[in-house]
């Protein structure tokens, strides 16, 4: 089993959206895929509510002083694929997300505010994953929402490469991701043949290579 965990400091920059989108294109290709809903917002788990998905969300909280058992339970899952979508911060859940993951991706939107919050996003990752003497770990950067027609939007790709992690293809500001929210799908079973659909099975494609081992 392999667990994702989705991270920023930052709020809004696409998180769920990333984590619910991903584990559908990775239960298209037969992985068993679950999602671990751990903001209290419960977004993943409204996404759910309509159970139109095909996997399983379940909420996981993180409360004072259970962090530990926590990532027990994460682990204790009986799937190829955990997705751990996290509220925004570097707080408890951040940790033990990192604590957790074999990989760790930070989405990052197209603004100087969100590249600061992935800047230091990174930075907390990296200290924790020395502090627990996690070489294997691996951590990407996703630039999410972007508009390719802007220069902001051009150039997010370079200026994420400058933190000095892998960055993946992008996934673009795109209504389909919207719509498939309010429909409790993915783009890839609502709308298999858009653009948005073929960015998350190549941002998929990105993430597999670079996961310590298959699942
Ligand atoms: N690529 C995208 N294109 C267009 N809209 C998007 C995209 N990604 C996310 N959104 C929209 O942006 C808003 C925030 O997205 P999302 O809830 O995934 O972010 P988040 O990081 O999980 O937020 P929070 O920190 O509140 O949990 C939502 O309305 C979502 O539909
Ligand atoms: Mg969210």
């Amino acid at each position: 089993m392999l667990v994702i965990s989705i991270v920023q400091q930052k709020g809004g920059v696409g998180k769920t959206t990333l984590a619910v989108n991903l584990a559908g294109e990775l239960r298209s290709r037969s992985k068993r895929t679950v999602v671990v809903d751990a903001d209290p917002q419960a977004s993943a788990m409204a996404w759910a509510a309509p159970r139109r998905l095909g996997f399983e969300v379940k909420p996981e909280l993180v409360t004072s002083g259970t962090s530990a058992q926590w990532v027990r339970n994460v682990l204790k899952q009986q799937a190829d694929f955990v997705i751990i979508d996290t509220p925004a911060g570097l707080g408890p859940v951040f940790r033990a997300a990192v604590d957790a993951a074999d990989l760790i991706v930070v989405p990052c939107g197209p603004s100087s505010l969100d590249l600061n919050a992935a800047r230091q996003t990174l930075a907390a990752t990296a200290t924790l994953l020395r502090q627990d003497d996690r070489s294997l770990a691996r951590v990407i950067v996703v630039p999410t929402r972007v508009d390719k027609t802007t220069p902001e939007g051009q150039q997010i790709a370079d200026e994420l490469a400058a933190l000095g992690e892998p960055v993946s293809p992008v996934l673009s500001h795109d209504v389909y991701f919207v719509r498939a929210f309010a429909q409790g799908a993915t783009v890839g079973s609502a709308a298999p043949a858009s653009p948005a659909a073929s960015e998350v099975r190549a941002l998929t494609d990105f993430m597999l290579e670079r996961l310590p081992r298959s699942a």
